[in-house]
């Protein structure tokens, strides 16, 4: 565990605030706080804490109108009156720090697991401070996964962004845990917003274990939390990676997941007055989503980068839903894992023909490329054909692509289901023993074709 020194402390001591502003509720009205007396000092955004007869209870400001501000309130607003005092937190900031490996925090940083938890040296925004594009490294090496089929056909590289995208309980959870554990990276921050609260504990203690938590940070928001601190919980796991990065270390970024970060930005956006526009989401959640998803990637000069992986959940497959439909446009890949392909229980069920990884052809060798150009072709054959195969109406024989492709499926399907312990390389060698013997890439043919003399 990484130490906690006197400088945390002071850090602390420096920066508690004697006096803050101070203003009164005003109003309570469907669920939003209106609050007199702060809206000169007042920025959107910025956090409010409101004294209660019990104790304390904090908010969100979503709107500044007048002298009046609507606050969204982090927690149910029973026991709330008007008159009660309201101080200005001012921005919502974290200070992470490397003790926090290992740890599950909420989007406040303070701790869940009932450990103490000190903040680090210097806060940082959970807006973040987006890193000046042209300075921007290109995407870099690829990853170990862990998987067979992220090691070759759909390869994952340092500073890529994904998008797992995927019905309700097909597996998108499952490949996050399996890629939190397995993938390649000196830090992985997982952010679990609006997701079951009996997940973040078997994910910390039955997915992970301590080896896997010796080298994560883990922010969660659940779904019985609310909107504010569920839309936080992302841009605060964003933050956490970003420390990280800073400091040159290679970041795998989880957030489990999107589809729930602009539902809790839909709540916001419709309590604070904006109209819902794009079939449902306030015109805003655009904006939202990509400049969350933008911190993520390469980073600059000594900085390391941030590798992240979204879920999406898609309604019926449905891809053109305005969150996939967003995020499809952000990314630099996107995985499509199928009910079909659950329901028969080949785990993980990516949908290879429908996924595609905007890493290649780059990221792979010509031969290489070559082989995922082969499995693809192979799939696809097989994908067409597939009725009639299993109809009875194919006849052997009577195409030699169909015939090959009737022998490579059950190998290639068992393939993408394959763990790696080995590597890459020994991924590529377990793909190339898929095709039938017989059977030439039409790209090979092509570039020996290309080699022969003209004559
Ligand atoms: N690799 C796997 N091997 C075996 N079973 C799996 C695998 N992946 C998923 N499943 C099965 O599918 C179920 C749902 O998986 P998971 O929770 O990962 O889905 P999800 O897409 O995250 O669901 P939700 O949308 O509800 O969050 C699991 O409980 C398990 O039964
Ligand atoms: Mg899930």
């Amino acid at each position: 565990m990484a130490h906690v020194g006197f400088e945390n402390v002071l850090g602390v001591v420096e920066r508690t605030e004697v006096s803050r502003p101070v203003g009164r509720i005003v109003a309570l009205e469907d669920g939003r706080i209106i609050v007199g007396g702060l809206s000169r000092q007042a920025a959107m955004g910025d956090l409010v804490k409101i004294t209660t007869p019990t104790g304390h209870a904090r908010g969100e400001i979503v709107r500044i109108e007048g002298d009046r501000l609507t606050v969204l309130p982090d927690s149910p607003l029973d026991g709330l009156r008007i008159g009660l005092r309201v101080a200005l937190l001012g921005a919502a900031v974290l200070a992470p720090d490397d003790s926090w490996i290992g740890r599950v925090i909420d989007p406040y940083g303070l701790p869940l697991d009932n450990r103490p938890l000190l903040p680090g040296t210097a806060t940082r925004r959970l807006t973040g401070q987006p890193i000046n594009p042209t300075e921007r490294r290109g995407l870099g090496a690829r990853l170990e996964t862990g998987l067979c089929v992220f090691n070759t056909i759909l390869p994952i590289i340092r500073g890529q962004r994904i998008g797992l995208f995927a019905g309700s309980g097909v597996g998108k959870s499952t490949i996050l845990a399996m890629l939190a554990q397995r993938i390649t990276a000196d830090v992985v921050v997982i952010g679990m917003v609006g997701e079951r609260g009996r997940e973040v504990r078997e994910f910390v203690e039955r997915v992970l274990g301590p080896s896997g938590m010796a080298r994560t940070v883990i922010v969660a928001a659940t779904s019985d939390r609310s909107p504010g601190l569920r839309r936080r919980c992302a841009s605060a796991a964003m933050t956490v990676a970003e420390h990280f990065r800073d400091q040159g270390r290679q970041v795998l970024l989880l957030a489990d997941s999107i589809t729930r970060f602009a539902d809790a930005h839909r709540e916001i956006a419709l309590a604070s007055g904006e109209a819902p526009s794009l079939r449902g989401y306030p015109p805003t959640t655009a904006s939202a989503i990509t400049t969350l998803c933008e911190r993520a990637g390469p980073g600059a000069g000594a900085m390391g980068d941030i590798t992240a992986i979204f879920t999406v959940l898609v309604a019926g497959s449905d891809m053109e839903e305005p969150v996939a439909d967003i995020l499809r446009g952000v990314l630099d890949g996107h995985v499509v894992l199928d009910r079909a392909i659950a329901e028969r229980g080949r785990f993980p069920a990516i949908d290879v023909l429908r996924s595609v990884s905007r890493a290649l052809p780059l990221a792979a060798t010509p031969t290489e490329n070559d082989q995922i150009a082969q499995a693809r072709r192979l799939l696809g054959a097989y994908e067409r054909a597939e009725l009639m195969i299993q109809s009875g109406l194919y006849s052997s024989g009577s195409d030699p692509v169909i015939d090959a492709a009737i022998l490579a499926w059950p190998k290639l399907d068992a393939f993408v289901a394959q763990r790696e312990t080995e590597g890459i390389g020994a991924s590529f060698e377990k793909l190339a023993r898929c095709f039938p013997a017989q059977h030439k890439s039409a790209a090979a043919v092509n570039r020996e074709a290309d080699r022969l003399p003209v004559t």
